[in-house]
């Protein structure tokens, strides 16, 4: 895992799309995974974490240092009970913040499908999305944010580490969080989402967490530092091989190891020489 701790959310929404960009197969072949090559496969979040690295995606698209025209983007969760269309469905936040910006087609945007109406039907259609995410190839880069109680996509505290993509009950904590979305009415908020689950965020070849703000220092902390634990779904990151979590200063202020991060960050050009 490695922390990142910049000044600004600005440095973080910049860095975190350079990292972004780094796990992508590169049209050369050359990137990381790239033995065999495949098109690009995005996991997609929402929240106000990602949106400047969201911008500053879309920098690169308009550089042409990033092209998604054959690109794939999976979201990591939606609403139950939203009707088609309903502005703050993530389909519709996907399709506006990322979609648009970063010229990745919408039939190229696959989103859980919270329409069921029973247990059945949305039991069903979370299978079917975990195959999709599976016939794509896997996920080359998966974009996180994290709640303020440490939720990961909408896995909730108390949600198997080994989860896949099903049915949950958002907390009150996060229903209370997400009103702002919904004209801070915390009853319009959906009290059912389907997520993919954290054992599906584990798949990505790589995640990248983006934090800011002294909203998540404590989440930040539990996640990176706490035990690995269910009560912190934020903390599965510990286990993945490939995890970069890219912070502000306030979202890093309750980080006891902060000095070995930012020693590990200068890499080895500041080393004595052997
Ligand atoms: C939302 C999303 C998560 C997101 C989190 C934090 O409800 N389901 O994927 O990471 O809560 O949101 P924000 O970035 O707005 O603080």
């Amino acid at each position: 895992m490695e922390v990142i701790v910049l000044p600004t959310s600005a440095d973080v929404a910049r860095r975190a799309a350079d990292v972004v960009l780094a796990g992508l197969p590169a049209a050369s072949g050359t990137g990381p995974h790239d033995a065999e090559r495949h098109d690009p496969v995005l996991g997609l979040a929402t929240g106000s974490s990602p949106l400047g690295l969201y911008a500053e995606l879309a920098r690169a698209v308009e550089a042409g240092r990033l092209d998604l025209t054959r690109a794939r983007g999976f979201a990591l969760d939606e609403y139950v009970g939203l009707p088609a269309g309903h502005p703050e469905s993530y389909r519709e936040v996907l399709l506006r913040e990322v979609c648009r910006p970063l010229r990745l087609a919408p039939d190229r945007l696959f989103v859980p499908d919270g329409s069921g109406t029973t247990e059945r039907e949305l039991a069903s259609a979370a299978v079917e999305y975990e195959r999709g995410i599976a016939a794509a190839g896997g996920v080359d880069v998966q974009i996180l944010g994290i709640g303020a109680n440490g939720h990961l996509g909408f896995n909730e505290p108390g949600s198997s580490l080994a989860s896949r993509t099903r049915v949950k009950r958002l907390s009150d904590r996060t229903r209370r969080d997400n009103a702002r979305f919904f004209g801070g009415d915390v009853d319009a908020v959906p009290t059912h989402c389907v997520t993919q689950g954290l054992g599906t965020v584990l798949d990505a070849r790589r995640l990248v967490l983006v934090a800011s703000g002294q909203g998540k220092a404590a989440a930040v902390a539990a996640a990176v530092e706490g035990p690995l634990s269910a009560s912190c779904p934020g903390s599965v990151i510990q286990w993945h091989a490939e995890a970069f979590v890219v912070l502000d200063e306030a979202a890093a202020a309750r980080l006891r190891n902060r000095d070995y991060y930012d020693a590990s960050a200068a890499g080895l050009s500041e080393s004595p020489t052997p």
